[in-house]
């Protein structure tokens, strides 16, 4: 009994670490808009954060947004949710219990509310995200390894923008 609450102890004390590894942006259909920025910023060595700009060009009153996870085994494979959902009924009715459990933790990071339609010239930002373990480990218990999450945007079938990353969460500190 006392060696089970020691191991609990221990296993509950055991420092974790999550950090971006790599970032990839890409526009294809620049007619609908153009990344301006799309950046990891180093905050320490244990710590970095996501940033993206995007100007819209076009108005997009019709949007897919959809979400891939990934893990890496033997190779990348498909892990968890793959899911897509209109953009525009989800922020008015916040209508997908998974993309919503998302949608608020990255919704403090983006500089603006999003509404829809969203106005040409607008520049969507999305300013120092950082990967926070500790709070998305209470409602995903997952695995220490290395992730990807690939977000893309759709308007009518068209790519408007592809944001690849990939974050590697670790059981230990080297101090
Ligand atoms: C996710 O679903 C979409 C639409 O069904 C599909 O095109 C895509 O290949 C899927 N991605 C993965 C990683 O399975
Ligand atoms: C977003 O909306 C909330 C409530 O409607 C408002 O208080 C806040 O200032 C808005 N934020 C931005 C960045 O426009």
């Amino acid at each position: 009994m006392l060696a089970v609450i020691i191991t609990l102890l221990v296993l509950h004390s055991m420092e974790v670490e999550a950090k971006w590894k790599t970032l990839y942006c890409s526009a294809p259909n620049d007619e609908f808009g153009e990344i301006l920025l799309c950046k990891l910023k180093i905050i320490d060595r244990y710590r970095n954060s996501v940033n993206i700009n995007y100007r819209v060009k076009k108005e997009i009153s019709q949007v897919t947004a959809r979400l891939e996870f990934f893990k890496r085994g033997n190779g990348w494979r498909p892990f968890l949710y793959n899911i897509s959902t209109d953009g525009c009924s989800f922020l008015n009715n916040r209508n997908n219990l998974i993309i919503n459990i998302f949608y608020s933790y990255v919704k403090p990071y983006l500089a603006q509310n999003l509404t829809c339609p969203i106005k040409a010239n607008e520049v969507l930002k999305l300013e120092n995200f950082e990967f926070d373990i500790n709070q998305f480990r209470n409602r995903f218990p997952i695995e220490t390894g290395e992730y990807a999450v690939h977000t893309s945007l759709y308007s009518r079938k068209k790519l408007l923008v592809l944001m690849k990353t990939t974050l590697e969460y670790s059981n230990y500190r080297e101090n």
